[in-house]
């Protein structure tokens, strides 16, 4: 007899975990740099258009995929997604989209990870480093940087203490694990946002009359429509899609540990609702505002930077800026911390669930196979690495996995069974007019996106490689002066590490499909039904 399947102790607890997942770097970070770039204010509007049709709809979709899968015992996409799709399809025909499923998450959960976790470990490091008060007699908090990254020791150690944690955390299971520490770790990051954002807001001017944290919050929601453009659209739908962790398999691997009659319909809206209070309201009020009494518009340029290299220099001159800065660093470092852990729970379901590894064990293993995959990234003092697997992996697979939630979860599940799972248990009952927006609007968006993003790649070239490419990676991102060959090698070794981890994850894939519902591929009839 099996033991009964872990499941969210409280509403409470799921909450804050779906908010924690959520809820990430790319709430404090990666949005307000987007915002500033592609048009301030005006950037609102594609990004509300790509939150209703896109964001909303993906979330209830994976929320009604997890809870699915879960009642049969999964909590990862292959066997999840086969579950599905045989409802319009026969069994060998559903097996294949349970492998690109499969394929796509453990690619995400793996990869994104490898190298999320590592600025995970450099927001511990900055912690500590604000906290003792290390750069802030730098001369450059950009040098400080650099000798940071080089200093690969050191490095290590920031990141084992993170990883180790969450090992420990997802050890411990969902509900004694996960849950626990997400009810601690979410209230703090409330605490220290809104605490940055008093800081924020009573600024005032501290170097320059024309400079102001008020100025800030001005250019960062100023709106000029003229930067609004089929660019900035595309950002739009891919920081919603980042944002929420959505095409990542880690938003249905959550919804797996609910009961079968468990409301889906408002806590997935509860989820949205808090990540967006954290991205708009609390993530825009601080980096750029900060930024800006300090540094002027020059200082906010730094996009990328901005969170490690233009912040610093912020506190270095703040009074009190050892504590704002620990509060900054902190804020980020729980940010990632929650949001990694669903990541890390992934695979470690996939190894409790396929392959019958005890979760202690597994957890273990998921550090060493983190370690593997986090090594060359760490090694590489370019970023080169880093860069290239975030435009793969973290912009381009994500938005291939939220087609294929839709074709799967919707269209071969059946319209009419995607509607009555999401109100079964519902809180609250949903209008019609809803549908045809998760049906037609919903994919044809991702269809666009994912045309015009494969499109850019070609032209690019980060498909062909073309010089034009490397010459970016490398003026844009090198930290030390590096020779378009090395990017080439570094490019090669990211392009081959991928497809190695896309033919790993089909394969698992379809073993774990093929050991519990062996017999209804051979008849390629459905059998097993709870
Ligand atoms: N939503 C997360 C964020 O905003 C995305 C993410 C989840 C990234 C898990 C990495 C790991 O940062």
């Amino acid at each position: 007899m099996e033991q009964p399947r872990d499941q969210w102790a409280t509403k409470l607890g799921l909450i804050l975990a779906m908010a924690g997942n959520a809820i990430g770097l790319g709430n404090f970070w990666r949005f307000p740099y987007q915002a500033a770039k592609f048009g301030g204010g005006a950037f609102m509007i594609p990004y509300f258009a790509a939150l209703f049709l896109l964001g909303i709809p993906v979330m209830w979709i994976e929320w009604v995929e997890g809870r699915y899968g879960g009642k049969y015992g999964h909590g990862t996409l292959g066997p999840t997604f086969y579950l599905m799709a045989r409802e319009s399809v026969k069994p060998k025909t559903a097996v294949i989209f349970g492998m690109i499923g499969g394929m796509l998450a453990f690619s995400v959960t793996s990869l994104l990870n490898g190298y999320y976790l590592h600025i995970v470990g450099w927001s511990a490091a900055y912690t500590y480093f604000s906290a003792t008060g290390a750069y802030m007699n730098a001369t450059s908090t950009y040098d400080f940087f650099v000798s940071y990254i080089k200093n690969t020791p050191q490095v290590l150690v920031f990141w084992a203490i993170s990883v180790g944690l969450l090992g420990i955390a997802v050890a411990q299971g969902v509900s004694k694990g996960i849950e626990r520490w997400v009810k601690v770790m979410m209230p703090l990051l409330y605490v220290a946002a809104i605490l940055l954002v008093i800081r924020s807001l009573t600024l005032g001017s501290p170097v320059k009359p024309e400079w102001s944290s008020i100025k800030g919050f001005e250019y960062l929601w100023e709106p000029r429509f003229s930067d609004v453009t089929w660019e900035s659209a595309l950002a739009a739908a891919g920081q919603i899609f980042f944002t929420l962790s959505l095409g990542m398999g880690i938003i249905q691997n959550y919804a797996s540990y609910l009961g079968p009659e468990d409301d889906v319909a408002l806590s997935g809206l509860a989820t949205v609702s808090l990540n967006e209070f954290a991205e708009v309201i609390l993530g825009g009020s601080i980096a750029i505002p900060i930024a800006f009494a300090y540094l002027g518009e020059e200082g906010i340029k730094a996009g990328v930077g901005l969170a490690y290299l233009a912040l610093p220099n912020v506190f270095m001159n703040m009074v009190g800026g050892r504590f704002f800065g620990a509060v900054w660093f902190l804020l980020l470092w729980f940010a990632g911390f929650t949001s990694a852990i669903a990541m890390y729970n992934y695979l470690t379901a996939l190894l409790e669930e396929d392959l019958k590894i005890n979760r202690r064990v597994g957890s273990a293993i998921i550090f060493v196979l983190y370690f593997i995959i986090g090594l060359p990234i760490a090694l590489d003092k370019t970023l080169l690495l880093l860069t290239d697997l975030d435009m793969w992996v973290g912009s381009y697979l994500l938005v291939v996995l939220g087609l294929f939630d839709i074709i799967v979860g919707v269209w071969l599940f059946k319209p009419e069974n995607f509607w009555e799972e999401l109100h079964k248990g519902a809180y609250i009952k949903l209008p019609k007019w809803i549908m045809p927006i998760i049906k037609y609007i919903a994919p044809a968006y991702v269809l666009v996106l994912l045309g015009k993003n494969t499109a850019d790649y070609l032209t690019n070239g980060t498909i062909t490689m073309s010089q034009k490419y490397l010459e970016y990676l490398v003026n844009e991102e090198a930290l030390i002066s590096t020779t378009v060959e090395y990017a080439r090698k570094i490019v090669m070794e990211s392009r081959a590490i991928i497809i190695f981890v896309l033919i790993i994850g089909a394969l698992e894939a379809y073993m774990a499909i093929k050991k519990k519902y062996g017999e209804e591929l051979e008849k390629n009839e459905v059998i097993i039904r709870v």
